[in-house]
């Protein structure tokens, strides 16, 4: 029941911009609005008001005015008489930038009614201290983050101080381009939002502002003069997409004063960023100022004309004494005062308290919605720790992540079949669902979570899993083996150097060439597929019996791997494949086995190693595989590939072409996208004529492209080639394959490996470097000076975008995919106007033999 409520007001929250043109992803709930009233629009700006219901599991309902002058959403609340903790859970996109806000009003006589002292109590963001109500009557407080998972949590914490309480809470989308200081490790609080000069009401929002941040109106100051244009504001960058309307109205200092200062006071909160929004509207004299925070050294600037332009701290300011002002003083030179059209003060969120992994939050949830289970359950599942969820027990990663590894769901009321969704808390070592009505089988991979150490306890008191065949623990080595080396990886990455102050027009985001906005192409998808003789043989199944004789009883081994070992062998019409002899069980056992090996047969392209077919008998489980005769680009790189010759230049960016083809192509190409979750150089093998297939995404799971379904098993992926954002959170995309392909690129630009011991990351050696702008200081040493320095500046550039730690600013592989294009480009006319001016020099003598890996 509470499922179907649920969806039913995401469905109206979803429909309402149909009614008033509204931006996608406005919810705006109003608190203690009856469950059964459908919600109502708010004349001034058409939004349309929910009730909190389907959001919220606790608390009670209050009407507390009726008073029609006052804004609707003040005319209800909700309270929270019992409970520390009481939350709201609302719908987010993993990865998305977000406006929370939470209306609370203060100055109503009801109130006074109700509570003789006005309570206080705390706000907190997921597991994080967000702010404190007090007793002033500030009635919005608003913070902006980055969602951690399907959920975010807006939490009420008692503080012994009288009932908390709301009266609405709105969640607005923020482009994930605006704000860059919002960060997955840290959110803001906004403080001050003030536009200045002269306006017609207290509050500037939405239709005017189309993100519907609040901005005031700043207090008249006798210092000050109104400035005002109609002309409109062209918006260059949309770092902070301020409105034409607030940026037409500006204020600067009566009388050809030489400064303008701001000043304010906080005691609460230390860490301060700040932001301030300009536009000239004259461009006949000069206006130049020096910008001051506090003591900080000063900023030289003058704002552009008739154009959005903006200063802003990059790094969090603090003051001893709580005293804080931003003072704007005219130079000598400058012929006219100084101006501000607007500004913002934000203070740090910081995410002290650890969050539990995504996926396990996701999961959870799913869980809660599935049975409509009415426990304590709010706010985040584990952190803090005394606010965990009953029967919820946590374990900290050695990353500090916290997972749940234990759930006694015992005597819960739970009716219908036992959910595939316990299986996917993947750190679960025991589950305890005895005394419920529950029927149905038991999920076939529920037994083997934890490596087969899962109890589970059902009906009987006994742990029905405790039949299991002793399971490999190999599978728990590596995965510990990875948690330990990764963070320093991820750590590594992180440490982006930033400067004080950064001023929009003098330095760019990135400190390597601007990215550009690469042109999407559908190319690979429209080539014709090839497919190959061996595709007759597709989804053929072999017999134990039948590798023996393929294999000449399992002769020749040409690659190790983690999941077993590769043999070299020829079918009955001579044809070459290789054999890959899985070890140990497959996590989704016999039935996902096949199940996977019957899709995959069915993914064809030029650009990945085809499937011929599988055993499944007795205990053995191989793979046949097409066999690539050159071996891996990784021993290629390392000239261990036994044939002795460098990949010249315009060699790699084919072979990169090709392998990024196959790759757009698992993702986009097939009717279920497939992430492939381990690419590396030693996945990219290399045929006869040296054109690259991507192998191994046969451990891939394909997953139903549906933003909710993100599936993850346990981290998969091998060191230096993690996307840390995967890594610290469970969550896979094809985001992920693009930033293991970043590594890839870099690693064939330099010859280098991902990790080298005391050097540290390969982005970050390459990022060092880049710097310079010297790319002969970057590129692999045995190519001489044999390269077209744009066609390799491409993919360096391409290469740095596709390992961004945010996820969602990593470009597709189709975007890849056309850069690599434009970079063989450049360099094949580079060796035509060679081969012209030296017709005897060689370009690409290829060598002809040498059996190698694979
Ligand atoms: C909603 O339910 C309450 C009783 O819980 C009832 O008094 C009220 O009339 C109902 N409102 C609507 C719009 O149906
Ligand atoms: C400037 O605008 C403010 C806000 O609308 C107004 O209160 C104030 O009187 C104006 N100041 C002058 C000098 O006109
Ligand atoms: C301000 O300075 C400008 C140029 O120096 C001058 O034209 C103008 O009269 C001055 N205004 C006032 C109010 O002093
Ligand atoms: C700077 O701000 C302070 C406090 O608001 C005020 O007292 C002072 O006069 C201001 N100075 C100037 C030059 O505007
Ligand atoms: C600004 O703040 C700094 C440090 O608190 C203080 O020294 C300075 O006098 C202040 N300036 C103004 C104009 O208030
Ligand atoms: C996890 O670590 C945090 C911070 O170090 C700590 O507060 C918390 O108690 C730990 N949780 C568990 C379950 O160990
Ligand atoms: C998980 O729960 C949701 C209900 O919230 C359900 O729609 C979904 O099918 C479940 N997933 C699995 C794998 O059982
Ligand atoms: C499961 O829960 C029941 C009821 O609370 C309890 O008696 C039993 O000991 C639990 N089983 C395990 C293995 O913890
Ligand atoms: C399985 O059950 C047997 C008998 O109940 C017990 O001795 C054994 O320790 C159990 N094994 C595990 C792994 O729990
Ligand atoms: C968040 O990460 C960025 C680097 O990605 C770092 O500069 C910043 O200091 C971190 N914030 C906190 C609060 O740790």
């Amino acid at each position: 029941m509470a499922l179907f409520l649920f969806l039913a007001a995401i469905v109206l929250a979803a429909a309402s911009p149909a009614v008033g043109q509204l931006p996608a992803g406005f919810l705006s709930i109003d608190c203690g609005l009856e469950a059964n009233y459908s919600g109502y629009k708010d004349t001034d700006t058409g939004i349309v008001y929910v009730s909190d219901d389907p959001y919220v599991d606790t608390g009670k309902n209050h009407r507390i005015s009726a008073d029609s002058t006052y804004q609707r959403f003040y005319q209800t609340i909700r309270s929270f008489p019992t409970g520390e903790r009481n939350c709201y859970a609302l719908p987010t996109v993993y990865g998305d930038k977000y406006i929370v806000r939470v209306m609370i009003s203060r100055n109503s006589q009801m109130i006074s009614l109700l509570w003789p002292t006005l309570p206080q109590f705390a706000l907190h963001l997921g597991a994080n201290y967000w702010d404190t109500v007090q007793d002033d009557s500030t009635e919005v407080y608003e913070a902006l983050f980055m969602a951690w998972a399907s959920w975010a949590p807006v939490c009420l914490v008692n503080t012994d101080q009288g009932t908390p309480y709301a009266s609405a809470i709105e969640l607005r989308p923020l482009g994930n381009e605006l704000y860059p200081a919002v960060m997955a490790n840290q959110s803001m609080r906004m403080s001050i939002r003030c536009r200045m000069g002269q306006t017609d009401s207290s509050i500037t929002r939405f239709p005017d502002d189309q993100h519907d941040r609040y901005w005031w109106t700043t207090p008249t100051n006798p210092m000050w003069a109104n400035l005002s244009t109609t002309s409109d504001i062209q918006e260059e960058s949309s770092l902070f997409g301020v409105p034409s309307a607030i940026l037409q109205k500006a204020v600067t200092v009566v009388g050809n004063g030489t400064m303008l200062n701001v000043t304010w006071e906080d005691r609460l909160f230390i860490e301060f960023m700040v932001f301030l929004h300009f536009a000239d509207f004259q461009d006949s004299k000069i206006r130049q100022f020096n910008v001051y925070f506090n003591n900080d050294s000063p900023l030289l600037y003058t704002p552009l004309y008739l154009a959005a332009d903006y200063v802003y701290s990059v790094v969090w300011y603090s003051s001893t004494n709580g005293k804080f002002n931003i003072t704007l003083v005219a130079t000598a030179k400058s012929l006219l005062p100084p101006m501000l059209n607007a500004y913002e003060i934000y203070t740090l969120i910081a995410h002290s308290t650890p969050t539990t992994f995504s996926k396990d939050f996701d999961v959870i949830m799913a869980i809660k919605f599935e049975y409509g289970i009415k426990k304590n359950w709010m706010g985040d599942p584990c952190s803090p720790s005394q606010f965990a969820w009953d029967g919820v027990i946590c374990r900290n990663t050695s990353d500090n992540i916290p997972r749940i590894i234990s759930l006694d769901l015992s005597n819960s009321n739970l009716h219908g079949v036992i959910s595939n969704n316990f299986t996917l808390l993947t750190a679960l070592e025991n589950l305890n669902l005895t005394g419920n009505q529950l029927d149905g089988t038991i999920p076939d991979s529920l037994c083997k979570l934890n490596a087969g150490s899962f109890i589970f306890s059902y009906n009987s008191d006994q742990d029905v899993c405790n039949k299991t065949s002793p399971s490999s623990s190999r599978s728990r080595a590596t995965i510990l083996a990875i948690s330990i080396a990764a963070p320093v990886m991820v750590v590594a990455i992180l440490g982006t150097s930033y400067m004080i102050w950064r001023v929009k027009r003098k330095s760019n985001f990135f400190a390597y060439n601007p990215p550009r906005v690469l042109e999407h192409t559908n190319a690979s998808r429209n080539e014709k597929y090839h497919w190959d003789h061996l595709q007759e043989n597709e989804n053929r199944q072999f017999t134990y019996e039948d590798l023996e004789k393929i294999t000449d009883n399992f002769q020749l081994i040409i690659g190790e791997g983690g999941s077993g070992r590769v043999y070299h062998g020829r079918l009955e019409d001579n044809t070459e494949v290789a054999v890959k002899m899985l070890s140990g069980t497959s996590s989704s056992g016999l039935n996902g086995f096949l199940a996977e090996v019957q899709s995959l047969t069915k993914v064809h392209h030029k650009n990945l190693v085809s499937l011929v077919g599988y055993c499944s008998e007795k205990a053995h489980l191989a793979l046949v595989y097409e066999y690539m005769s050159r071996g891996n680009l990784f021993d290629h790189l390392r000239g261990k590939s036994g044939v002795g010759e460098n990949l010249n230049w315009a060699m790699r960016v084919r072979v990169l072409l090709d392998a990024a083809q196959g790759l757009d192509y698992l993702h986009k190409g097939c009717n279920k996208s497939i992430i492939h979750r381990d690419v590396k150089t030693s996945n990219i093998l290399l045929g006869q004529n040296l054109r690259a297939k991507i192998a191994d995404f046969g451990l891939s799971k394909t997953y139903i492209s549906d933003s909710q379904s993100h599936m993850s098993a346990t981290v998969a992926g091998s060191m230096g080639y993690i996307d840390p954002e995967y890594y610290h959170t469970g969550w896979i995309t094809e985001n992920s394959d693009v930033y293991s392909f970043g590594v890839v690129l870099l690693e064939v630009v330099t010859g280098e490996l991902p990790i080298l011991q005391g050097h540290g990351h390969i982005i970050q050696r390459v990022k060092q470097k880049v710097d310079s702008g010297d790319i002969s200081s970057i590129a692999d040493q045995r190519l001489g000076s044999d390269y077209d320095v744009s066609s390799m500046w491409k993919v360096v550039e391409i290469a740095l975008l596709c390992t961004e730690p945010v996820a969602a600013r990593r470009p597709s592989m189709a975007a890849v995919v056309a850069q690599l294009k434009d970079s063989l480009t450049l360099e094949e006319a580079r060796e035509e106007r060679g081969l012209k001016e030296n017709p005897t020099d060689e370009v690409a003598m290829l060598p002809t033999s040498g059996p190698s890996a694979r």
